[in-house]
């Protein structure tokens, strides 16, 4: 990762870019909420005494969940790295170091709708170009890194989601949209502005990974066999 750490320039560790600034728009406050503290109590209680600080990653979640519960853009200012960095009893800068190596983690204010558009070779031999070309007709952006004029949508180009048989992933703030073309990733985002919550996942005929269409293998259903041994009749639905 090129570029340095300092409270002065947090940025991402994206490989191939430059290191992002954090925002110049920094809350003086942060304390965590009700919900957010019951759910760093269990976190927590994970570790054995002494070593809380290898929840910092889960913290970090907890804090930027809070902002977007708060605020409708989930990002992780430069006070709660420093409160996470108190509750855990270890060093800012190593909190800021974690913080702007994940991308996952957002240093500056993003829309409601975090769109993080896959263009890695799977993703992009599947047609991820035209996932961008649909994101920003549908939502006005220009280029990556942008948040568009009514604030709701931030696009950013993402490396390999994990979920590649199932390219192309837009993965929307935490949650996964697959097997998607142009004209299905401009509906989902036609329905988000409405204030809908497509279903996650597949947007096509498949079940998670499997087949489209239902299953080409293993077709004969357990105790479907002929007397002689060899495979029943193939189910009508799988
Ligand atoms: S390349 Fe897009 S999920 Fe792996």
């Amino acid at each position: 990762m090129s570029g340095h750490f300092s409270a002065e320039n947090i940025g991402h560790g994206t490989p191939g870019h430059a290191p992002r600034p954090a925002s110049d728009n920094q809350p003086q406050h942060f304390a965590f909420d009700t919900e957010s503290e019951t759910e760093i109590e269990a976190i927590l209680a994970k570790y054995p005494e002494g070593r809380q600080a290898s929840g910092v990653i889960p913290l970090l979640y907890v804090a930027q969940a809070q902002m977007g519960r708060a605020t409708g853009s989930a990002w992780v200012p430069r006070v709660a790295m420093d409160v996470i960095a108190r509750r855990l009893g270890m060093p800012p800068i190593r909190v800021y170091e974690v913080a702007t190596f994940y991308l996952m983690f957002n240093t500056k204010p993003v829309g409601r709708y975090h769109l993080q558009v896959c263009t890695t070779t799977p993703c992009w031999l599947r047609g991820s170009d035209d996932i961008v070309t649909a994101c920003k007709r549908a939502t006005g952006v220009k280029a990556f890194e942008e948040t568009s004029a009514d604030g709701l949508f931030t696009m950013t180009e993402v490396e390999c989601l994990g979920a590649c048989a199932n390219a192309p992933i837009l993965q929307v703030n935490d949650d996964f949209y697959e097997d998607l073309d142009a004209e299905r990733t401009v509906a989902l985002i036609e329905a988000l502005k409405r204030g809908e919550k497509p279903q996650r996942g597949p947007t096509i005929d498949r079940f998670n990974s499997a087949p489209a269409g239902g299953r080409t293998t293993l077709l004969d259903e357990i105790g479907t066999r002929h007397a002689d041994g060899q495979p029943g009749t193939a189910p009508d639905t799988v």
